[in-house]
């Protein structure tokens, strides 16, 4: 068997279904070239029926990109399988990716359907896809919970039917390691032409076992693991692409390779958590920001006298980089460009000055301007297009004071002002807000983070607003964190549907 396995990236499809981690079509073009240049074999770039913007990406990343094989979602529907066709039109390699649910569960409620009338509809689906595309891959959604005998009937009629690729998602994340290796397992040992086909991993994180249940895969015969940057998706997300490329790497014992450049991964995580405004957890293996960090004095002793004794890669492996330029005040935009270029951002000519005039006044409220700042004025171009705009923002807070905020706003090229008193900076400065924005909404989540530890830092604002029965999702950055979060709300306001 093959000792290669292809890594397929699902960050533009399952990752972008995370509430809040939309990503517009100049940004996932980004992410996308990112990808290429981090090796990855197959791009999900999308689910073309569901929405004209996902449509529009896979047409676009089709372009944008040239060696990865570009992957659109269907149901094993024929509309479904030909709007994939045609957004994947100007691919240089392309794979229709469709399926249908094979549990019990899936066949009786969702479907409300039988085994054999599944198994046609699945072979049928297949077949059409095959007059398009000769990259064709299957999917059993639920396979983690359905039965391996029934599982082994659809794999196989579907590889007769012309699947290339059959993947077998755990979509509830329920599985044991020991029980999706099994699975994989009975497959490779019962499925009548399995050689035809390369059998796919497609783990969700929900009991914290997505990686385990990928390895456990790949160790039985999967050549091909379905990932994300950071593990981000649906729920607790999916299996994360840096953990299976590090594994792999750093386990010579196991004779399995992949095409990634490792370096590549941590530009690439922050890339997507910055565009995502989705933080990485500080704990996070491989990427997290202490994955690296050694805080106890036995393991500092140890790691000194030879890094061997606790560390078992080497973060250069990953692309973090010890030595990196700390950009200041007096960096100029040659600096800055690079530092973009290394974090995998190209900017150029009046884009690049634009960020360079921001990272200036950053920079003289900041000493020192790091990665995720870099990061976030990059991505706040995305606010340009806002038709709501914050014109200017005063507020007056301290012990023994009610707070007093007065706001300034830019509506499509209209000026408004309001003031409204508050119980804390923010509340002041949301009412002020509400005094010129009159629509029913409620702010049903609000975070403050800040990425560093020092006082002078940017704090970073995510918020949730309920408007019409629908929740919006918001973020803003800034030094002032009373200004961060009016971002954020006017980042939610300007998403309503109108
Ligand atoms: O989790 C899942 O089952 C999926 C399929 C659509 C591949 O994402
Ligand atoms: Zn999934």
């Amino acid at each position: 068997m093959e000792n290669k396995v292809y890594v397929f990236d699902t960050t533009l499809r399952d990752g972008e279904q995370v509430p809040g981690c939309q990503l517009n079509t100049v940004e996932k073009i980004q992410v996308a070239k990112q990808l290429e240049a981090l090796g990855v074999d197959i791009i999900e770039a999308g689910f073309p029926i569901s929405s004209p913007g996902d449509f529009n990406s896979v047409i676009e990343i089709s372009k944008a990109v040239t060696w990865p094989t570009i992957c659109a979602l269907t149901r094993a529907v024929e509309k479904d399988i030909d709007v994939a066709a045609d957004a994947l039109k100007f691919a240089k390699h392309k794979r229709i990716h469709t399926g249908i649910g094979t549990s019990d569960s899936h066949i009786k409620y969702k479907f409300n359907s039988t085994r054999e009338e599944i198994i046609e509809r699945a072979v049928k689906a297949v077949k059409y896809a095959r007059r398009f595309v000769d990259d064709v891959e299957f999917y059993a959604e639920d396979a983690g919970r359905t039965e391996n005998e029934y599982l082994a009937r659809v794999i196989e009629a579907v590889i007769k039917a012309g699947a290339t690729v059959v993947n077998i998602p755990d979509t509830t994340g329920y599985c044991l390691p020991s029980e999706y290796g099994a699975k994989i397992k009975y497959l490779v040992d019962h499925v009548d032409g399995i050689d035809k086909a390369i059998i796919s991993t497609h783990c969700h994180n929900d009991l914290g076992m997505a990686t385990a249940n990928t390895m456990a895969g790949l160790l039985n015969g999967a050549r091909q693991c379905e990932v994300t940057i950071n593990g981000i998706g649906e729920r607790a997300g999916n299996t994360s692409l840096e953990e299976i490329a590090m594994i792999l790497k750093c386990h010579k014992d196991i004779d399995l390779m992949t095409n990634i450049n490792t370096q590549k991964i941590y530009p690439t995580s922050r890339m997507v958590s910055s565009l995502m405004n989705m933080p990485v957890q500080p704990n996070k293996a491989v990427v997290g920001k202490n994955a690296f960090a050694h805080s106890s004095g036995i393991h500092q002793d140890g790691v000194l006298k030879n890094v061997q004794t606790y560390e078992i890669m080497n973060p250069k492996d990953v692309g973090i980089d010890d030595n990196a330029i700390v950009l200041t005040a007096r960096s100029g935009r040659a600096a800055l460009k690079h530092r973009l270029h290394v974090l995998g951002v190209e900017l150029d000519g009046e884009k690049l000055d634009n960020v360079y005039q921001e990272f200036l006044k950053l920079a003289d409220k900041k000493k020192e301007v790091n990665d995720d700042d870099i990061l976030m004025l990059a991505g706040a171009d995305r606010a340009l297009t806002h038709s709501i705009k914050l014109d200017f923002l005063q507020v007056t807070s301290g012990l023994g004071t009610r707070p007093v905020a007065s706001i300034g706003l830019d509506i499509a090229g209209e000026k408004f002002e309001a003031a409204a008193s508050g119980n804390g900076p923010v509340d002041a400065a949301i009412k002020a807000l509400k005094v010129i924005i009159r629509r029913e909404m409620t702010l049903k989540e609000f975070t403050i983070q800040s990425i560093n530890k020092g006082s002078d830092d940017v704090g970073k604002v995510h918020m949730q607003v309920e408007f019409d029965g629908n929740m919006y999702y918001g973020f803003g950055a800034n030094t002032d964190i009373v200004t961060a979060s009016v971002e954020a709300y006017i980042d939610c306001i300007n998403k309503f549907r109108k």
